[in-house]
Order: C-alpha cells, then sequence, then structure tokens
C-alpha cells in the first residue's frame, strides 16, 4: 500500500540535520493566527499532510493565507467572529490535533459545521472533547461510538465550566480553552498531569488572559486577540528518531539545531538519559514564547529502565522510537500508564509488540504498556498500520538489525515529517522509499 521504507541494515548517523517544524505549533499558529485581529507572521511552519489540513479547514472558512516562501505563512486573522460558514465538511485527514481542537473552536460559531476524516481518525475517541464542550452548551452530534463524523450544531451561547481531565490530554485541554474563548465567564481545566502547554503559550503571547495555578490553567472569555510573529521551532517528536538512532548506531555524532526544548516535551531526552544516552543541549533560548536549543547527540550503550510515570504524557508520541531504544539496550525496559498509547493513530502498543516479534525481540505488550528485553534485532518485513511514527520507528530500528528491514504503507509519514527518509539518508541511514 502506498510508500515502502526498505532500509539496508547498519551504518551511523553523521552531519547536521534540520528537523521539521513542530506539528503542535503549527496547528496552533494557523487557528490562534485566524482568530486574530490582523497579520500573523508565521516562520517555521510545518509543511506536513496534519498541518495543512489545519489550514485548508481555515481557507475553507474565509481566512486568506499567503505563503511567502517555504515555512513561512501570512495569516490575515479575521477576528473572534470573522469565520465564515464552509461549504463542504471539512476534511483532516489524519489529524487528531486538528479534529479536536476545531470542534472546541467551531462550538462557539454562529454556522454549522462537520468535521471528517480519514479512516485512523474516525475510529479515534471524540467523546473526551464532545462530552466536557456539551457541558459548556455545545451541541455536536457523532456515530453511536462517539466518533467522527462530528457535526457541529452552532449558534449554541457556551459558558464556561471547571473541568478536571479524566486523562492527561493537551489536545482535550486545547479544546476546552479554545471553546473557552467563545464563552462567558472563566473557563478552568485541570490536567491530572503536565501536558503540552502550546496552546496556553501563543494565546498570551496574542494577548490573551491565561493563568496558571498549579495543575489548573484558567482562560477569561472574549478576549481580542492581536495578530503577531511567530516562530516554530524544530519538533522534538521529529527529532527524537534521530535521537534514539544516533544512540544506537555506534559511531553516530549528530547535530540537531533549532529543536524546541518546552518542558513539557521533553520526556524522551530524560528517558533516554536515563538509558544512558549522551545528549547535549547547547545554547538554549526563547523564540516566539517556546524554549528552544541546538542538540548532539552522540551513541552510547544504552541499558533498560522502568521508566518513570510522570514522563509518560511527557513522551507520549515518542514511544514508538523509544521501544526500539528499549530494544537495543541491554536489559529490560517496563513502560506501564500509557493506554493512551492505544488510540493514538495506530494502537502503538499492539503494533509495536507486533513488528518487534517480527524483528526477533522479546517485547510483551500490556494493557497499558509493554515490557521489553533488549537483543539483537533481525530483519524483516513490519507493517506500519499507516502510522507515521510507527513507520519511522521501525526504519530507525533497520541502524541496529542484522538483515534489511522492510516498513509496509508509509504514505502517512508525510503528516508529520515531510521529506524523512532524504534527511535520514543524508546523515546516514540507507534508507530507500518506493
Ligand atoms: C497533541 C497532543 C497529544 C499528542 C498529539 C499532539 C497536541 O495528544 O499525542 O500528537 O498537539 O495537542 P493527546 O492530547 O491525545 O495526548
Amino acid at each position: 500500500m502506498g510508500v515502502t521504507f526498505d532500509i539496508a541494515p547498519g551504518g551511523a548517523l553523521h552531519g547536521t540535520l534540520q528537523v521539521p517544524g513542530d506539528k503542535s505549533i503549527s496547528h496552533r499558529a494557523v487557528m490562534l493566527g485566524a482568530l486574530a485581529e490582523g497579520v500573523t507572521e508565521v516562520a517555521g511552519f510545518l509543511e506536513g499532510a496534519d498541518s495543512l489540513a489545519t489550514l485548508a479547514a481555515f481557507e475553507a472558512m474565509g481566512i486568506t493565507v499567503e505563503h511567502p516562501g517555504p515555512g513561512r505563512l501570512r495569516v490575515h486573522g479575521r477576528g473572534l467572529d470573522g469565520l465564515r460558514p464552509p461549504a463542504a465538511p471539512l476534511d483532516l485527514g489524519n489529524s487528531g490535533t486538528s479534529m479536536r481542537l476545531l470542534a472546541g473552536l467551531l462550538a462557539g460559531q454562529r454556522f454549522d459545521s462537520t468535521l471528517v476524516g480519514d479512516p485512523s481518525l474516525s475510529r479515534r475517541p471524540m467523546r473526551r472533547v464532545t462530552a466536557p464542550l456539551a457541558q459548556m452548551g455545545a451541541r455536536i452530534d457523532s456515530t453511536a461510538a462517539g466518533t467522527a463524523p462530528l457535526r457541529i450544531h452552532g449558534g449554541q451561547p457556551l459558558h464556561a465550566i471547571d473541568y478536571a481531565l479524566p486523562v492527561a490530554s493537551a489536545q482535550v485541554k486545547s479544546a476546552l480553552l479554545l471553546a473557552g474563548l467563545y464563552a462567558s465567564g472563566t473557563t478552568r481545566v485541570t490536567e491530572p498531569a503536565p501536558t503540552r502547554d502550546h496552546t496556553e503559550r501563543m494565546l498570551s503571547a496574542l494577548g490573551a488572559r491565561v493563568e496558571r495555578d498549579g495543575a489548573r490553567v484558567a482562560v477569561h472569555g472574549r478576549p481580542s486577540l492581536r495578530g503577531t510573529a511567530l516562530t516554530v521551532p524544530g519538533d522534538i517528536s521529529s527529532a527524537a528518531f534521530f535521537l534514539v538512532g544516533a544512540s544506537i548506531a555506534p559511531g553516530s555524532d549528530l547535530r540537531l539545531p533549532g529543536v524546541g526544548v518546552n518542558p513539557t516535551r521533553t520526556g524522551v531526552i530524560d528517558i533516554l538519559r536515563a538509558m544512558g544516552a549522551d545528549i547535549e543541549l547547547d545554547r538554549p533560548r526563547t523564540e516566539g514564547g517556546e524554549p528552544v536549543a541546538d542538540l548532539r547527540v552522540r551513541a552510547r550503550p544504552l541499558h533498560g529502565i522502568d521508566i518513570p510515570a510522570a514522563l509518560v504524557p511527557l513522551a507520549i508520541d515518542e514511544f514508538p522510537v523509544l521501544f526500539v531504544a528499549a530494544a537495543c539496550a541491554s536489559g529490560t525496559t517496563t513502560l506501564r500508564g500509557a493506554a493512551e498509547l492505544r488510540v493514538k493513530e495506530s494502537d502503538r502498543i499492539g503494533v509495536m509488540a507486533a513488528g518487534l516479534a517480527t524483528l526477533g525481540i522479546d517485547a510483551r505488550a500490556t494493557d497499558d504498556g509493554m515490557v521489553i528485553h533488549g537483543g539483537a534485532l533481525g530483519g524483516g518485513r513490519v507493517d506500519s498500520h499507516g502510522d507515521h511514527r510507527v513507520a519511522m520507528a521501525f526504519a530507525i530500528a533497520a541502524l541496529r538489525a542484522g538483515g534489511p528491514v522492510t516498513v509496509a504503507d508509509c504514505a502517512n509519514v508525510d503528516t508529520s515529517f515531510p521529506g524523512f527518509a532524504a534527511s535520514a539518508a543524508a546523515c546516514g541511514l540507507r534508507i530507500t522509499a518506493s
């Protein structure tokens, strides 16, 4: 199906790799730029299918976006009430972030809208956003299973709620904060554990009053947002493949400049360091309200660990490749408390355990995690199940495999990392995409 990766075994990673812009921040730059008054200039935008789906949705709602150069956008915001009714359902492809955040944002509009997605997105749970949005006064229809299509009835007055998230989810938190922009009163969301805070940072940068008090974040309704210049850092979730690749491939020494190191995203660095990795953060700085650094990673033998529960939400997208790190580590790595991985773009626990077993690794899936005994990786053919991060994780595994690795169904790598195969080949992965 679609794109296949063929990777010859071995090799090492060298040189400098500029990873593409952060996917989470790219979505938010378009959404909040559209709701602001005036122009928002964006640099470093991720030109991947997921963030482009968000962009197309806003264009379909009357927002003009100029594209002055690679990674650059000029979003002509029309204010909180400036969106126009879309003529057709908004197709968000594979992108859970687009669908969940838009559900919140569109619940407060005067017009009706419908959100659809691809087969993977159409299986993912949406009640986690529709239920609290209903408490705010929204009317959103889903399937009986609580999945997309989502039909959002406009013209419903929203009121603020005080909501305790049952799962640590930045998408749910963000959906409620975006609905809160349209609500009377102050919307408050309490998180069971810290999750990525890009929505809060960007709202503040655009002039909204966002207050944090411990685990609780509050946004005041009907702010006036002003367009500004936003810089999107490199995506640490894309850098993660190379942090692992350069750690496991002997002789590697790789630089990854300009990567976002927001502390709500750096669990992957903490977990790899706990496993013995050699990762340096150079030139720490703040760009566009987000912490950024240049990363350098050198190969080092890794050892298995019990992954601390507190790090799970801070590394939630990095587990596919962290499982590969665990497969290459000495000893046993245990992950618990990560049931959320079962409802990502694929069931990342089931799919990764199956692929690792195909490559000869003793990996046992549990309800909410995995137990992996490090060992010798063999070659073989694995299936990504259309999951971009699974595809890239298995491509990286080939650095330590005993034979060629083929990864099927890789087209969705373009959702988050367009040009992955070329970038990886340029620094030493023996990969071809066909
Ligand atoms: C994201 C939040 C996370 C993450 C996803 C992006 C975001 O999802 O897995 O890739 O941009 O807010 P959850 O909120 O479902 O954990």
